[in-house]
């Protein structure tokens, strides 16, 4: 069965994220069509990138990076519940993110924001960096509103039709995911995991251990 990481991607305390992701993940496991579980950035704990070689080589060094790996490539796809911070997403999530790279190719992402704005701008940062991740994100997306979604901007109270939005985005991220999925299996995803063996990217990496 398709396997779905429903990630919390703000660790603040007293953050609005977590109420979140678990609203996303009551209405998920109702589904029956996957299997939906909470990754919450907060729990891994990692440090700041803390690899001295680039993620593309897959050359992880540290134990807290090589269970960041194992849980990232245990799912199909993932819903990044994002907040906005300064236009863009927290920098927990860019640096959870930054620490992995193979772990994310060939998968599917859907995205849950919210702000005054919706979140929405932390969510096109998000879609280009997954872009070079390169993870298939969906069009369907769900904005949540600090002033209409929550009481005192602090407490969960989503507007009744934020759940067909959910439905939607989940919809077409199974669709995905297991479209995703057959790609990978298939060994012609076209993916640049094999940058992993390229020259250039040794060379690289090289310099930049070099550089210390
Ligand atoms: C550092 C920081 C920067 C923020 N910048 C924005 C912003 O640019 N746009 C916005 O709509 N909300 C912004 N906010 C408000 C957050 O979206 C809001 O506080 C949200 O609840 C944060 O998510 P969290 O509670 O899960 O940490 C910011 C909040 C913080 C803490």
């Amino acid at each position: 069965m398709i396997r779905v990481a429903v990630i919390i991607g703000s660790t603040r305390p007293g953050r609005n994220g977590e109420a979140v992701a678990r609203w996303v993940h009551d209405l998920a496991v109702k589904r029956g069509d996957a299997e939906f579980e909470i990754v919450d950035l907060k729990e891994i704990g990692l440090p700041y990138l803390d690899e001295p070689m680039p993620p593309a080589m897959g050359r992880y060094e540290h134990a807290h990076t090589r269970a960041w790996a194992e849980t990232i490539a245990s799912f199909d796809a993932f819903v990044f519940v994002t907040p906005e911070y300064n236009h863009s997403i927290s920098g927990a999530l860019k640096n959870a993110i930054d620490f992995l790279y193979a772990e994310w190719n060939t998968k599917a992402a859907a995205f849950v924001s919210y702000g005054s704005a919706g979140g929405v701008r932390a969510v096109e940062h998000l879609r280009l960096i997954m872009g070079e991740l390169e993870v298939a994100d969906v069009r369907a997306q769900v904005s949540l509103s600090l002033a209409a979604d929550f009481e005192d901007f602090s407490v969960f109270r989503p507007a009744a039709h934020q759940e067909d939005a959910v439905v939607a985005m989940l919809d077409q991220l199974v669709a995905w995911a297991g479209a995703m999925r057959s790609l990978r299996t298939s060994g012609e995803s076209g993916n640049s995991g094999a940058l992993v063996d390229s020259g250039a990217l040794v060379d690289y990496a090289a310099a930049s251990v070099g550089d210390s």
